[in-house]
């Protein structure tokens, strides 16, 4: 697919910023208005009075080679919110372009959306919340730009078919933007390495969930070069800050831990499942691939009001098309999980 012709005329044509890091990252650095003297706070040997490197190369070569994919193909933001902000920047006309999303799904590619004044048509997931590219693709036009997707899918919590979403990124003139942000939480079906194959597939992933980065800010794509170039283009020149960096290479050289609080979340995840199953009054607990469980309930703002009278706090979703009294609660720690199994059972009791 020729990338160039769906990007944005006036961002195709834009001339970036060129910031004095781009040029010189080493020296008698005299060239960028920072403080030679230092900071006022030191932390760690991170040199905080100079400008990160903006080309991200640190950051590419250390999750690149974690992930096995090539650092020129990655692109970071704060957090994978910034990276749909911008996606929808480079691609999408204002008051022209649209943009489908696969419902119920995570809120922002909408709002990312309307901020940017492009339209959003919503088009509903199947029964069993899997993508129906059928009707995904007959809601295109020559203005559809960009399909979002999400698997796992929040608040739902599943996987979508990677034979779907292939088959969506073959048949699909535009990006396919395919958002893994809880992707560690289940073995098979990411489709980052097929950005190899499909030029107009773009992946997300975030720090925030499995690796609980959430305070850090870190998310980032995966895609073509063709894409990633205009990512690089229009980014602020220095969008992650060293601290963020610095957190996010020592958490990917430490990742077995991370694969030890998936463990112990997907461990929790069904203890929990099994538990809620044993309540007649909840009439569905949802298969879960995620760090959290959907469940349906006969009055659910009730009980997520009850027990955030208790300090247990769990998300309504009841509002979201096909998700009638649906409550989504985020797996916590042990400790969490056995109080809020405690509530919910003085409520349902
Ligand atoms: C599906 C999905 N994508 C992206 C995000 C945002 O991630 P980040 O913290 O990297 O901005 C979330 C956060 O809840 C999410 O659920």
């Amino acid at each position: 697919m020729e990338i160039d012709k769906l990007v944005r005329e006036n961002i195709r044509n834009l001339k970036p910023y060129t910031s004095a890091r781009d040029s010189y990252l080493s020296g008698i650095l005299l060239d960028a208005n920072e403080n030679g003297i230092g900071s006022v706070i030191e932390i760690e040997d991170i040199e905080l009075n100079r400008y990160p490197d903006p080309a991200q190369n640190d950051l590419r070569k250390v999750v690149g080679n974690y992930i096995g994919i090539p650092a020129k193909n990655l692109f970071f933001g704060v957090g994978s919110d910034e990276v749909i902000d911008l996606l929808v920047r480079i691609f999408c006309n204002p008051g022209k372009d649209n943009v489908i999303t696969a419902e119920p799904t995570y809120g922002m590619y909408q709002v990312a959306c309307e901020i940017n004044d492009v339209e959003v048509k919503n088009v509903t997931l199947t029964e069993d919340f899997q993508l129906d590219t059928e009707k995904l693709l007959a809601n295109t036009d020559a203005q559809t730009k960009i399909i979002f997707v999400c698997s796992p899918n929040n608040p739902t919590g599943n996987l979508l078919r990677k034979k779907d979403i292939i088959n969506l990124a073959e048949k699909f003139d535009g990006i396919l933007a395919v958002d893994e942000a809880y992707i560690d939480f289940t073995e098979l079906g990411s489709v980052i390495k097929e950005i190899e194959k499909y030029n107009n597939l773009v992946v997300l992933r975030t720090f925030s969930k499995a690796w609980g980065l959430a305070g850090v800010r870190c998310g980032y794509c995966a895609a073509s070069e063709s894409i990633i170039k205009y990512f690089m283009k229009i980014k602020a020149p220095y969008n992650l800050n060293k601290l963020t960096r610095q957190a996010v290479i020592n958490s990917v050289n430490n990742y077995s831990k991370k694969d030890l609080y998936v463990a112990e979340i997907i461990k929790e995840r069904k203890r929990l499942k099994n538990e809620l199953e044993k309540y007649a009054a909840i009439q569905k607990v949802f298969d879960s691939d995620s760090n959290f469980l959907l469940f349906r309930v006969p009055n659910a703002k009730n009980i997520q009001l009850k027990l955030a009278e208790k300090g247990v706090i769990i998300r309504d979703r009841s509002s979201q098309i096909n998700l009638e009294n649906c409550l989504r609660v985020t797996i916590g720690n042990k400790e969490e999980n056995d109080i809020f199994l405690k509530e919910l059972n003085e409520i349902l009791k």
